[in-house]
């Protein structure tokens, strides 16, 4: 989830262009650069790391021009360097891109073909060749960049600008944001609101497939086949730091509600759902690879440990691999039998966190091969890996993992395809059928996010409970550990996750009035026996909060409170439990007035032992 800021009118753009990035450095960046024209000629600044390290170089070497374009990069293909950070040139084009280009590879390849040479690893830089290309063979900018973007598969918000036509600043978007600020005389593009909030509050939102030529004589809108578009201007009443959340009060509210996006990214480019094949390159493992493979350890800390155990669970019924998890503190210490004929699997959203990473370097002085699931692109972790798949859930900033929780149970299921396959345990029929699961997942959560008020009711029913159980049988059970620590570390409250058949074997003790129990009853061959433990805690006067797939009727009568939610297969329904589980937390620690961005005594990344 990168920052794109783009500007054209009467002032210095540079100084415009920097201010508007850093309202957007929320987004996360690991390089960040900056393209104006002055005089038609374009001048470019970029720069690895922060984006003071740009403001710094600038100072040193200020550019001038009034129209230019920003972008601070949040790296998906490429590791941050100043060769990958944005804008990238071609010919007389220059190109700032958000989103994940799908079909890149094959792109790059026919450009390649045709004598374009690519000096980054970027799915970007793809654009500015291609569109360079077409304004070679005659077309105009504007037409140029039409015919580009209909050939790009994938997510785009893009700003453009062109040094034989400087007075144009073309935005255009496909599934990734994209705002347009009308000023007085000036005009701006950016990826989200704040970062020209200051100059104006009148804003046209663009949709999916349109385009906007910003000009000193306004702003032309139409669709990528050139159709006008009406102009629908909206007035902005949030304030400066409302407006870096996207007009929810908190990051962690935000970075729920962008889990169907996170998980589009995620798989999107990976699956071939007609051939019912799973693309995971970067993994860096071959058929001969897989089959050597004997044994599989998990290794990861807080919730990307939860995340291990889903995992291990996916993998051992779809591929047949014994699967053991441990947590990252611990692995090191237990002289693990491990060697090369072990697949080490790390988890970790940071790619920095110090136990997990100690286990990498047990790993490889084990000679297992390492493979890590990360959502920071040259991370300590990623790096040190012999193959990476990530996560694309974008800069997470609430310290509670939310997307980047699903978006591992994503790419852990996308393995497990993967490596079914690979073995021949899973046909590309069965393959296909789990394929078209995934992709009826992030609609299937927008349905659950729009119960976020009847959540935020039930919240309010239980937020001074001092004692919360939460219950889960299988693959769910995991996500009842994940639902406890989610409530008990954003809103301070004592929760505990327990595998339901476990609680006779102890915490029954605890069932009473004044313990609400959260209880998650997917449909299988545990759901019976879920049931009685839900008997069991009614029995003593506990209190049953029970999320369930909207076809299990016979739980309406025995809950004091029933969060529905749609069915998938038994492998995605921990993604689907997930998010009420968030929300609920959310609301409970919101209404309890914590900070729940930052909760206390927590770290977004645990970087030491
Ligand atoms: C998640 O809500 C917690 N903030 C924490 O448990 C986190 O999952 C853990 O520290 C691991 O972090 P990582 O995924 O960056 O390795």
């Amino acid at each position: 989830m990168c920052g794109i800021v783009g500007y054209i009118g009467e002032k210095e753009a540079p100084g415009l262009l920097l201010d508007g990035l850093k309202r957007l450095e929320y987004r996360g960046y690991d390089s960040a650069g900056l393209a104006v024209i002055d005089n038609g000629r374009v001048k470019i600044k970029r720069n690895e790391g922060k984006l003071e390290h740009l403001e710094r170089a600038l100072l040193r070497d200020p550019l001038k021009g009034k129209v230019g374009i920003g972008h601070t990069r949040w790296a998906t293909h490429g590791k941050p360097s100043e060769t990958n950070a944005h804008p990238h040139k071609a010919g007389s084009i220059v190109v700032v891109h958000n989103g994940i280009i799908e079909n890149y590879l094959t792109l790059k390849r026919t450009l390649t073909k045709a004598g374009h040479t690519f000096k980054s690893e970027t799915d970007t830089e793809i654009i500015a060749h291609l569109i360079q290309s077409y304004l070679f063979k005659g077309d105009s900018f504007e037409q140029a960049v039409r015919n580009a973007l209909k050939r790009i598969k994938g997510s785009y918000a893009v700003g453009v600008i062109c040094e034989d036509e400087p007075t144009k600043l073309i935005a255009a978007r496909n599934e990734s944001p994209l705002v347009i600020g009308l000023g007085e005389d000036e005009w701006f593009a950016a990826s989200d609101i704040p970062a020209f909030l200051s100059y104006t509050r009148k804003v046209i939102f663009l949709d999916d497939g349109e385009m906007a030529v910003l000009s000193k004589k306004g702003v032309k809108l139409t669709s990528l086949t050139g159709k006008k578009v009406p102009q629908k201007v909206t007035t902005i009443d949030w304030s400066p730091s409302m407006a870096e959340k996207g007009g929810f009060k908190h990051f962690m509210k935000k970075e729920i509600f962008e889990q169907p996006r996170s998980l589009i990214d995620t798989f999107g480019g990976r699956i071939a759902g007609g051939k019912g094949t799973v693309f995971l390159e970067d993994c860096n493992l071959t058929s001969q690879d897989v089959k050597k493979i004997e044994k599989i350890f998990i290794v990861a800390c807080g919730t990307s440990w939860h995340a291990a155990i889903v995992g291990k669970f996916m993998i051992e019924d779809l591929c047949r691999i014994p699967v053991e998890v441990d947590l990252g503190s611990e692995f090191r210490y237990r002289n693990p039998l491990i060697d090369e004929k072990t697949l080490l699997l790390l988890i970790s959203q940071s790619g920095e966190t110090a136990d997990t990473l100690a286990a990498m370097r047990e790993g490889l002085k084990k000679k297992a091969r390492i493979i890590s699931i990360c959502n920071v692109v040259g991370s300590s972790m990623a790096r040190g890996s012999h193959g990476v798949i990530y996560t694309h859930a974008g800069p997470e900033i609430g310290v509670a993992s939310t997307k980047a929780f699903t978006t591992q149970l994503a790419a852990l299921y996308l393995l497990a395809l993967f490596l079914g396959k690979q073995k021949g345990s899973l046909s590309a029929e069965k393959v296909k059928t789990l394929i078209k699961d995934l992709v009826r997942l992030p609609h299937q959560i927008e349905k659950i996010l729009e119960a976020d008020t009847t959540i935020q009711t039930i919240a309010h029913q239980y937020m001074n409970y001092r004692d919360f159980l939460y219950l889960g049988r299988g693959i769910n059970y995991p996500i009842a550990l994940e639902g406890a620590l989610k409530l008990k570390e954003i809103s301070y409250i004592h929760a505990e996750g327990y595998p339901a058949g476990e609680m006779k074997h102890g915490p029954i003790a605890l069932i009473d009035e004044k313990m609400p129990v959260v209880v998650l009853l997917s449909k299988g061959v545990t759901f019976d026996k879920i049931m009685s433990n839900v008997e069991e805690v009614r029995a003593r006067g506990g209190i049953i909060i029970a999320v369930t797939p909207k076809m299990s009727k016979s739980i309406d009568s025995k809950a004091d409170t029933v969060i529905k939610i749609p069915e998938n297969n038994s492998y995605l329904m921990p993604v689907l439990f997930s998010i009420p589980l968030q929300l609920l937390a959310y609301h409970i620690a919101e209404l309890r007035g914590t900070d729940v961005d930052q909760p206390r005594n927590l770290a977004k990344s645990v970087t030491v032992e």
